[in-house]
């Protein structure tokens, strides 16, 4: 195999990606890792201000970026955001669904129950998750089987859901995202088999499931304000064979590979990124 072949395989030049939650610290680092490998890059989320930053950092590092502002709740948004994202580029190629994360009011604390729990925290927790990857997929899917369908080809793309670890392993009191997450893991699979069926094998659905990054939503959970540990910090890494927290970037290797030509013949998997954690049973 030659060297230009192998190069290829990995290459995304000239692919247009959209990764909502871009404005987060895993969907950052994704956007900026995918505009690093040859992407142009769509940064989707609702602030402004940090869609802005997240795109200044991939221009300066000489990628190609755009900052689409949209609700991953509201269709009629996130259409407005697909029409300024073709009007643009032409086309989408590959999704990445990063916005999500917990809503805390569908926690269990230790020194509550589960049937005191409103549903209105599950069904919030959904609409962020599962509801937040079902629209975009929708909305940026339907773009990809319309327009990319060169001299009569079958179209390609590539959907990439994030997961978690609470989606496979039970983790305490985080009982609505843990359920929203195994929803996104069974409707990463449905949605393999089903776009691989109708639209032929270039559409491919795959999840990545991060085990334990310090982001916004967790720093206080994981850390001290000194930087050490908490107790769930703690138990978290004596669970984790790696032995400390992932850092953002370990997950472009991942993403590049799932949404690249050498993947062409893998649809339907969820890769942990997790340092071990989801295959040590802690003895
Ligand atoms: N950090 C971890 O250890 C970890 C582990 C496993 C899985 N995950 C998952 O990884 C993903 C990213 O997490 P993160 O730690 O990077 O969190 P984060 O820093 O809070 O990023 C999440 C981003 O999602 C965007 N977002 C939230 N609600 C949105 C909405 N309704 N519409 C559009 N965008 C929305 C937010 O941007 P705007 O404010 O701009 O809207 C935010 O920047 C999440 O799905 C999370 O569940 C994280």
């Amino acid at each position: 195999m030659s060297d230009a072949l192998l190069k290829e395989l990995f290459s995304l030049e000239g692919r247009v990606a959209v990764v909502t939650g871009g404005t987060g610290v895993l969907g950052g680092a994704m956007a900026q890792g995918l505009a690093g490998l040859g992407a142009r890059v769509a940064v989707l989320g609702r602030n402004q201000e940090r869609a802005g930053k997240a795109v200044a950092s991939i221009t300066a590092a000489g990628g190609e970026a755009i900052a689409l502002l949209a609700d991953v709740n509201s269709q009629p948004e996130l259409l407005a955001a697909r029409d300024t994202l073709l009007a643009r580029w032409g086309r989408v190629d590959i999704l990445v669904n990063a916005a999500g994360g917990n809503v805390a009011a569908a926690n269990v604390p230790d020194d509550a129950s589960l049937f005191d729990v409103p549903k209105e925290a599950f069904a919030q927790v959904f609409d962020l998750n599962l509801m937040g990857t079902l629209l975009p997929t929708q909305v940026f899917g339907r773009a990809m089987v319309e327009h990319n369908r060169e001299g009569g080809k079958q179209p390609e793309g590539s959907i990439v859901n994030i997961s978690s670890m609470a989606a496979i392993r039970v983790i305490s009191r985080v009982a609505g995202y843990s359920a929203a997450k195994a929803a996104v893991d069974n409707f990463t699979r449905w949605l393999a088999v089903e776009l691989a069926r109708k639209y032929g094998a270039g559409m491919r659905v795959n999840a990545i499931a991060p085990g334990f990054f310090v982001g916004e939503q967790n720093r206080a959970l994981l850390l001290n304000p000194d930087g050490s540990l908490t107790a769930r910090g703690n138990k978290i890494i004596e669970h984790t064979p790696a032995g400390r927290f992932g850092e953002p970037e370990e997950l472009i290797s991942t993403l590049g590979w799932l949404c690249s030509p050498g993947a062409r013949f893998v649809t339907g998997l969820v890769v942990p990124v997790d340092g071990g954690f989801n295959i040590f049973s802690g003895v």
